[in-house]
């Protein structure tokens, strides 16, 4: 696959088949977020992985999912993430500024993993008190957010936005993904609209 049509392709995934993701995949797409762009190349970012069977659900219980469609995008039981990145800015190379370098690394790690066949969801709505007791993160480290992984069990579309950018479900269960289309977000030179 090159990277254009991972890039196309990709969508966020809330629905995963229990298969365990081979440890060269996941090495994988760690190396590819740790080559990502980083200002200053400072690479201020950490990652954990965490796929022991007995922290699965203690770390899912720190997660919220679909905010717009809850609680009917959130996994249910055998539908549930096998292993989890825990996205950690060390606060010792960088402590401000750093969310651009996590950006760029997540959305490497998540395009490397479609081209493995891995379904993602990046998470920023977490519970960092809980999980940082639950993994024993020290205090040098900031959770940026987390990145949900597994073999897709579930297969969203993107759709053009007329006005509303809420995703939601149809009637047979498929998540459509609303996105601005080219002619609203592309301009050239001199061409932006006027405010308002
Ligand atoms: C920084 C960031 C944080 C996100 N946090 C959550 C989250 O807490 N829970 C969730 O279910 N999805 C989360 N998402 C996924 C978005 O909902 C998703 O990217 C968006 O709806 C567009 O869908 P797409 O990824 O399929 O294009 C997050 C995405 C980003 C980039």
């Amino acid at each position: 696959m090159n990277v254009y049509d991972a890039i196309v392709s990709r969508r966020t995934i809330r629905k995963f088949r229990q298969t365990p993701i081979p440890e060269d995949v996941l090495k994988k797409m760690i190396n590819a977020a740790r080559l990502a762009p980083q200002a200053s190349n400072l690479q201020p970012i950490k990652y954990i992985v965490v796929d022991d069977k007995d922290l699965l659900e203690p770390v899912f219980a720190t997660t919220k999912w679909a905010a717009y469609i809850a609680p009917e995008g959130t996994p249910k039981p055998g539908e549930r993430p096998v292993a989890y990145v825990v996205i950690l800015v060390d606060l010792e190379i960088r402590n401000s500024g750093y969310d651009t370098d996590a950006g760029a690394a997540v959305e490497n790690l998540i395009l490397a993993g479609v081209g493995e066949g891995i379904g993602s969801c990046w998470i920023g709505s977490v519970d960092r008190d809980r999980l940082r007791e639950l993994l024993g993160i020290p205090e040098r480290y900031i959770i940026h957010s987390i990145v949900a992984l597994g073999y897709p069990a579930e297969s969203p579309v993107a759709v053009e936005a007329k006005g509303c950018i809420k995703y939601y479900k149809d009637e047979t269960g498929t998540l459509h993904v609303p996105k601005r289309p080219l002619e609203e977000v592309m301009f050239r030179n001199r061409a932006l609209p006027p405010q308002g």
